[in-house]
């Protein structure tokens, strides 16, 4: 028997009509927004959100707003084939892939932007990226009208900056993290991973060893949280970064510097977050973080 493959839509009509007949049939509609170059950790969402939701929607969009004018949109890596392969494998239902007509047609003007959350961290060294993805993800939202939206704890800053925005933009979908996936050597999987040559990827390997050295510093008292952080930004440089564009600890539920209080029984529940170029690559990557002090 032939196996069932993925519907594929073009255009916000046809994805609007199958979305609504799938809700006329009282059917939970999940939505998994990427820019394609599928891997481990998009489908672990795909997986992810099929335990919440009857129907999955995955979008497959190369945002040209979210990025800069020397970033790499053109050859940013595009594979719809084995992308849609990808997706049957997880048993996607619906693969929403507009040109970028259909999602900013002649005349376009408008812009979403999240304040506060989106100032530092990867805002600093991207202006405009975060109101890039905050733009079209309001659209594939308003678009698709799923019931819940997954988005990658990977990307934290860009969770938190989303979850905000739908819940101040009263979007009715629920914003919901999955968890980050890694490479079996460690390093966070991400689509951006294909650039780097086998002794970038070494360096790169010393991300995920450096945030859980600096952790385990902090949780047992090891080394103040500044001496810490220093010291672990000194070891990424020497490890031949290019550069660390940050490597700091926030708080988990708005990204906002260490401020709550803390008992001993009770601790802060932070983030560690980083962002480093190797070569021509910038790598980010976060980890979840207990501060007792
Ligand atoms: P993209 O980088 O393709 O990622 C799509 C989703 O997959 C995001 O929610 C991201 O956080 C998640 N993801 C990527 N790598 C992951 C990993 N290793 N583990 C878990 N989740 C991972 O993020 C975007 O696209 C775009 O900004 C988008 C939201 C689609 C808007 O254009």
């Amino acid at each position: 028997m032939k196996k069932p493959s993925v519907q594929i839509v073009r255009t916000k009509k046809d994805l609007r009509t199958q979305v609504t007949e799938w809700h006329m049939s009282g059917l939970k509609v999940g939505m998994v927004p990427t820019m394609g170059a599928l891997h481990h950790g998009h489908l672990s969402l795909i997986r992810e959100i099929q335990k919440h939701v009857d129907k999955v929607v995955v979008s497959i969009f190369v945002n040209p707003k979210q990025f800069g004018p020397n970033e790499d949109f053109d050859k940013y890596p595009r594979s719809e084939t084995t992308d849609i392969i990808k997706l049957n494998e997880v048993k996607t239902d619906l693969l929403y892939a507009p040109d970028v007509g259909e999602i900013y047609p002649d005349g376009f003007l408008t812009i979403v932007s999240v304040a506060k959350i989106t100032e530092g961290l990867c805002a600093a060294k991207r202006p405009g990226h975060f109101d890039g993805v905050t733009t079209v993800v309001t659209k594939l939202l308003l678009q698709c009208l799923p019931d819940v939206a997954l988005f990658g704890e990977k990307d934290f800053q860009q969770y938190t900056v989303l979850k905000q925005m739908a819940k101040d933009l009263d979007i009715p979908t629920e914003v919901m993290c999955g968890k980050l996936i890694r490479d079996e050597d460690g390093l966070a999987t991400s689509s951006r991973n294909i650039y780097l040559s086998a002794e970038e990827r070494q360096i790169a390997l010393e991300i995920p060893k450096t945030l859980k050295q600096i952790i385990s510093e902090i949780e047992e008292g090891k080394l103040p949280l500044q001496e810490a952080l220093d010291k672990g930004n000194q070891h990424l440089i020497d490890s031949g970064f290019k550069e660390v564009q940050y490597l700091e600890i926030r708080q988990s539920d708005d990204l906002e510097p260490l401020t709550q209080t803390f008992t001993e029984t009770s601790p802060i529940l932070a983030r560690i977050l980083v962002a480093a170029v190797v070569g021509k690559t910038r790598l980010i990557d976060n980890m979840p973080i207990k501060i007792y002090f």
